[in-house]
């Protein structure tokens, strides 16, 4: 676990062994941009990775679940669009996605791969203060 200093560029990591780089991403009230890069050269398919920022109180068990049924939109599932604040889309090696999103309130917020089987070793939170 690495410790950062607030900021509202975001960068993190992702690999082919199913982890992202950091547990831990801290910002500050207002616009963050976000960007994933998947540093591994497997295939989305196989070794997917997005970043789903999830709002306070989500059950993250639940939510993974819901997402397994939702391949026809890269495991964003739409019955749980409430629970969202934002996501970069499904990616694979090599590739990234920035995300801009606006968060107001401060707090802490659990953030996951929604790929089918990553959400037990790919999450972590997002501090925002
Ligand atoms: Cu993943």
């Amino acid at each position: 676990e690495t410790t950062e200093t607030a900021s509202n560029e975001l960068h993190i990591e992702s690999n082919d062994q199913m982890q992202y780089n950091t547990t831990e991403l801290k910002a500050t009230t207002g616009k963050i941009s976000l960007m994933l890069h998947h540093t591994g050269k497997m295939e989305k398919n196989v070794m997917g990775h997005n970043l789903v920022i999830l709002k306070p109180g989500t059950d993250i068990a639940a939510f993974a679940t819901k997402a397994i049924d939702a391949k026809d939109t890269d495991y964003i599932p739409a019955s749980e669009n409430a629970s969202i604040i934002a996501h970069t889309k499904l990616i694979g090696g090599g590739e990234s996605d920035t995300i801009e999103f606006t968060i107001d309130e401060k707090g802490t917020y659990d953030f996951i791969c929604s790929f089918p089987g990553h959400s037990s070793m790919m999450k972590g939170k997002l501090i925002v203060e």
